[in-house]
């Protein structure tokens, strides 16, 4: 039997950077992977895939909507959607090429079929082939999460699907439905608005990315509209029937009433779940808990031996927080002082504009009963975003009153995805807005936006 310091089950974001990891400090490390690429959900139907459609999406709207302004009147614009699903496939595909490159680099043997706990250190390899039977000192359980279905309404592939298949539909939908008005929801209807679908949000809560400070999902859901897409929020969806190429949603809307929705495909986009079924975790006494694995502080779950990460686990189902969970996880097994502070963990909508948030919001600090000033400052009062004709949007910086600590960043605004890493590096750093405020911001640039912000926590922005 092939024995290993390390065995990783699952080659998403969390499970292939932890691999790495373990083996830059020397462990033998093992990487066991079901699917035929690795990368994961991110990778091959995530993350990655959808980024590639949403550049091609606004790029095409840009092109027929946003060029005017500039003096460019394009003779045509033609919508070439295979060439644009075939782009989109060949980022995956070089990406996903790229990490099977990284982990021969590293040395990580990589094991193809399902894994199967097995008793302490034990795990089975179960593929086409048969089964291989390998050993470890420690197992990470890295399975990731797969989207939940509605019970009355499940996936079909075809008329009611995931974000999966919304990432291939083979034409535009005349009228795509949209279930579930967080990251995915809002980011897939985007894309298929802007080329050229009606598409119809509903969302059971009475405002969209609910997760976000609440002037920003405000502002975020009246652009969204602008752009052309419907909401139908505070509303439930109470049933589906699909008839030929036709699903009838029936919902009740905010006031009580009942409504229906006639659409030729439905995306349900609310929320995902723990891969905690295939992996032999019942049986090896795996405790979970709100169908999440439990894990301590180093991310050991109650049987010896075994350990989780990423969207397994609690907290946010993002790439980049399995992925330092994956370097924490694998330091601590090397014997070093590996960490992740959650209080400091980015999250992105990339809608246009897009929506970037760290740290705590206004409403929350005060529900925590914490003293807070805020900066805020518009994108209008910014000369790089005039020159970008992108003036929509708004920083906010949340600051401790007393201690002057940034405690929250939150941006809406052209490319806040890349603007936030200064205020995640900032409250990594536990600056104060002052810190950020007299830190020199290359000008013309769109982070003097943040720079502006922290000023104005102390009303003495310049521009604003
Ligand atoms: P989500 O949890 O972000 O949003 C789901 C939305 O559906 C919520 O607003 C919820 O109130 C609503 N909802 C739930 N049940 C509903 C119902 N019956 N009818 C109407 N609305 C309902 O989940 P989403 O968008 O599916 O994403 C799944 C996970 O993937 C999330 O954890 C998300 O953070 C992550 N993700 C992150 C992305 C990013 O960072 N840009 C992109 C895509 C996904």
């Amino acid at each position: 039997m092939d024995s290993f310091d390390l065995i990783v089950i699952g080659a998403g974001p969390g499970g292939y950077v932890c691999a790495i990891r373990a083996a830059q400090l020397g462990l033998k490390t093992a990487l066991v992977e079901k699917d035929p690429a690795l990368g994961g959900t991110c990778l091959n139907v995530g993350c990655i895939p959808s980024k590639a459609l949403l550049e091609s999406s606004e790029l095409f709207h840009v092109m027929r909507h946003k060029a005017e302004p500039h003096g460019i009147a394009p003779a045509s614009v033609k919508l070439d959607l295979p060439v644009m699903l075939a782009r989109k496939d060949g980022i995956v595909r070089d990406l996903t090429d790229g990490i099977a490159v990284l982990m021969k680099k590293n040395k990580v043997t990589v094991l193809r079929g399902r894994g199967v706990l097995r008793g302490e250190g034990k795990v089975a390899v179960l593929s086409d082939g048969g089964e291989q039977e390998i050993a470890a000192k420690a197992v990470c359980l890295a399975m990731g999460s797969v989207p939940v279905q509605l019970p009355f309404m499940p996936f079909d592939g075809e008329r009611i699907v995931s974000s999966t298949e919304a990432l291939c539909f083979d034409k535009v939908p005349q009228h795509l439905a949209v279930i579930g008005a967080g990251a995915i929801g809002l980011e897939m209807g985007s894309v298929w608005n802007r080329l050229g679908a009606k598409v119809t949000v509903v969302e059971l809560l009475p405002r969209v990315a609910p997760f976000a400070d609440t002037q920003l999902s405000t502002l975020l859901e009246r652009s969204l509209k602008a752009q052309g897409m419907v909401f139908r929020l505070g509303a439930k969806v109470t049933g589906a029937k699909v008839e030929g190429e036709t699903v009838t949603l029936s919902l009740q809307n905010a006031k009580g009433e009942e409504e229906a929705i006639t659409c030729d495909r439905v995306l349900v986009a609310v929320g995902r779940k723990p891969c905690t079924d295939t992996a032999g975790l019942q049986e090896a006494g795996v405790a979970l808990e709100g169908g999440r694995v439990v894990v301590d502080e180093h991310f050991r779950t109650n049987v010896p031996g075994v350990y989780a990460i990423g969207d397994l686990i609690r907290g946010p189902m993002l790439a980049h927080k399995a992925e330092d969970e994956g370097v924490a996880l694998a330091e601590l097994l090397a014997g070093k002082p590996g960490h992740v502070n959650y209080d400091a963990i980015p999250n992105v909508v990339y809608t246009h504009p897009e929506l970037a948030c760290v740290g705590l919001t206004e409403e929350e600090c005060k529900q925590k009963g914490l003293p807070v000033k805020v900066g805020k400052f518009y994108f209008k009062g910014n000369g790089r975003a005039k020159s970008l004709n992108e003036d929509e949007g708004l920083a906010k910086v949340v600051a401790h009153a007393e201690t002057d600590r940034i405690l929250g960043v939150h941006i809406f605004g052209a490319r806040a995805s890349d603007m936030i890493a200064e205020a995640v590096l900032a409250m990594e750093m536990k600056a104060s807005a002052e810190d950020l405020a007299r830190t020199c911001h290359a000008h013309p640039t769109l982070s003097e936006i943040l720079k502006e912000a922290a000023m104005a926590v102390d009303k003495r922005a310049i521009h604003g």
